[in-house]
């Protein structure tokens, strides 16, 4: 059987021709929890917003079996939750509560559906209370925690989390650590959080300069201290 995320022999590069990722092949499958590490570049965010098509590259990337390409995106987007790097790229309501709704409402779910999803959502960050809050007005961490509430007010198969943990005080970034271990959907986690890796995630790919050069479970990679300091992780 296949894997939930198959990719194979992706290459990507930006409109300036910067070569961001080199014949990838990676397949993560159903429940694990992945941590992508690598250097300031080394292609982490881009290789995450592989999975959901808002880029697209060459090669094969596949979500529980079909192919990330514009006829799949509606159902794609609906396996695979992206939090982006920047939450300013992930909130665009008038308020916490429009933001976080937005996901159930496009999925059809009925206002009492809605209500209790947003709910939910909202408390397992924390943020419960904020439903009227005007996102552009928050703090960097208050953002990144609605934009996580935002994803998983969808319950996708797939969350991505593109450095989930970073801006984040000592409370807010235990409170995504207790989240996240409790979380039973496939988690794929884009940080320089080496701690993070080690609590949550069973599995770390180490990437540099667009390739995986890396990929096993967490406790051996992050033993190999020469290893993680040529890759600039410590
Ligand atoms: N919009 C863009 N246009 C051109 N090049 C880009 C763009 N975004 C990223 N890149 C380049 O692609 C490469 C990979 O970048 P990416 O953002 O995926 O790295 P990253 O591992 O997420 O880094 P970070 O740890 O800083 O978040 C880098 O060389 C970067 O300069
Ligand atoms: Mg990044």
């Amino acid at each position: 059987m296949s894997c939930l995320v198959e990719i194979k022999n992706l290459s990507f590069s930006y409109q300036d021709g910067r070569t961001a990722l080199q014949e990838l092949d990676l397949s993560i499958c159903e429940g694990e929890k992945v941590g992508i590490v690598g250097s300031n570049g080394a292609g982490k965010s881009t290789l995450l917003l592989q999975l959901n098509g808002v880029l697209q590259g060459t090669g094969d990337v596949r979500i529980a079996g079909d192919q990330v390409c514009r006829q799949n995106l509606g159902r794609i987007r609906s396996l695979v939750g992206l939090v982006f790097q920047d939450p300013d790229d992930q909130l665009f309501s008038p308020t916490v509560f429009e933001d976080v709704a937005f996901g159930p409402l496009y999925m059809g779910l009925d206002e009492s559906a809605v209500s209790l999803r947003v709910r939910e959502a909202l408390e397992s960050v924390g943020m419960d209370g904020m439903e009227e809050r005007v996102p552009n007005r928050m703090s960097l961490g208050e953002k990144k925690l609605v934009a996580i509430a935002t994803v998983l007010a969808m319950r996708p198969r797939i969350l991505a989390l593109d450095e989930p943990t970073a801006a984040l005080d000592a409370r807010a970034r235990r409170t995504i650590l207790g989240v996240l271990k409790h979380l039973d959907e496939t988690l794929v986690v884009a940080t320089h959080d080496l701690s993070l890796v080690a609590e949550v995630l069973d599995r770390t790919i180490v990437m540099d300069r667009g390739e995986v050069v890396a990929d096993g479970p967490t406790a051996e990679i992050l033993r190999d201290e020469a290893f993680l300091a040529e890759h600039g992780l410590i």
